[in-house]
């Protein structure tokens, strides 16, 4: 078994930093505790970026992501940038796409010990357990644009090649899984959408084992606060995934909770990323919550190393630090980041590892 491994660091932007300094904390912890070897390299990314480079990710960059194991990413963008030539959230978008990294996992799991942080009733959260398959290097995100003072447009382009390789990833996690995807868009309006089911029902066939069904984006946002329980797997395109998943985190209760793995072909280094932003209105302040950055750093360790013994275990720190009571002010409390950081440090290495 491979034991030594480099990862990049991107810190970014606002609360960036901040978390990732203290996944990256976890991490080491973790790396002694199992033997294994992690080496690190530091670049910018974002606004910081544009300030000292000229551009949200130079191009050196992007070769030092192909070349690690992994690309550990904190958050990019800030006010600043809002009404310039040049925007800090270009710099993730070209990183996703020059790693291919079409698939974005976004698991979101209700935790037992934060079921009061949750804006919803107790019996609608408990026992969530959902994953957010999100295509991410397609879409709306990517087609041309066009922008005058006047008129502005977004192209939406999907192909059947895109949608059949992240559906197979939905698919396959389903496996493992309840057996269960959902599959959202919007067919009764766009084009792209209905072209997105009749790919997913084409992949569907592949996987005998697992059950199909469709839901329209408007009528998923509202099940999906009404009814959590009733998904196992959401597959969906990259806009509707990105909204989706910050409603999903009013689940566990916090954004500062959920966690991301964005994934290409096997061989690719993915990006493992929180699902939240720089929240430039608490940077600095110490509280961030940083779990969605050391859960991010657990899926490093199982999807990008190969190592669900390590992931576990940090898994496991996490949960034992929740339950003793290690919040942030996001989910009812009043530790500091580096509390949360140490107290996960603390019992990640007293854990066994469970996979
Ligand atoms: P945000 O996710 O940064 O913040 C939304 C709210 O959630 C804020 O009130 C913030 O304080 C809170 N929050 C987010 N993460 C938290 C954490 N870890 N701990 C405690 N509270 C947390 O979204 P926004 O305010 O809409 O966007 C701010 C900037 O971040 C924008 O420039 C946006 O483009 C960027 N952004 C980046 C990413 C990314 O890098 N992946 C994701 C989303 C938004
Ligand atoms: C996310 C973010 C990004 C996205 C932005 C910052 C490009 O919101 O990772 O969810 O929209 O994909
Ligand atoms: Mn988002």
């Amino acid at each position: 078994m491979r034991s030594s491994f480099h990862v990049l660091l991107l810190p970014g932007d606002g609360i960036g930093p901040e978390v990732i300094d203290a996944a990256r904390t976890v991490m080491d912890v973790a790396a002694r505790h199992f033997r294994i070897e992690l080496s690190y390299e530091e670049r910018k990314i974002g606004g910081v970026a544009i300030r000292e480079e000229g551009e949200p990710v130079t191009e050196e960059t992007l070769e030092k992501a192909r070349a690690a194991d992994a690309v550990l990413l904190g958050a990019v963008g800030h006010p600043d940038f809002d009404r310039g030539p040049l925007r800090p959230e270009a710099g993730l978008l070209k990183l996703r796409k020059a790693l291919g990294a079409f698939a974005n996992l976004r698991p979101v799991e209700a935790i037992p010990a934060l079921l009061s942080a949750s804006t919803l009733k107790e019996e609608v959260v408990e026992g969530v357990d959902v994953l957010i398959v999100r295509e991410l290097t397609g879409g709306i995100y990517f087609g041309e644009k066009v922008e005058s003072k006047e008129k502005a447009s977004d192209l939406s382009v999907y192909t059947r090649e895109e949608i059949e390789q992240v559906a197979r990833v939905a698919f396959e996690a389903a496996e493992g899984r309840k057996g269960r995807v959902t599959s959202v868009d919007k067919a009764n309006i766009l084009a792209t959408s209905r072209l997105w089911r009749v790919v997913v029902e084409d992949v569907a066939g592949e996987y005998p084992g697992v059950a199909l069904d469709h839901l329209l984006v408007d009528a998923a946002a509202m099940f999906l606060i009404r009814d959590p329980k009733r998904f196992d797997v959401i597959l969906t395109e990259n806009l509707f995934g990105d909204i989706l998943s910050d409603e999903a985190a009013m689940l566990p209760g916090s954004m500062g909770m959920l966690p991301s793995a964005s994934l290409g072909l096997p061989g690719t280094p993915g990006i493992f990323e929180p699902v939240h932003g720089s929240a430039p209105d608490i940077a600095g302040s110490g509280k961030a919550n940083p779990y969605a950055a050391i859960l991010s750093a657990a899926m490093l360790f199982r999807h990008a190393l190969g190592r669900p013994d390590v992931a576990g275990a940090i898994q496991q720190g996490v949960s034992v630090a929740v339950e003793a009571g290690f919040k942030t002010p996001d989910i009812g409390g009043s530790k500091s980041t580096g509390d949360v950081m140490r107290a996960v440090s603390r019992w990640t290495a007293a854990g066994e590892g469970v996979a």
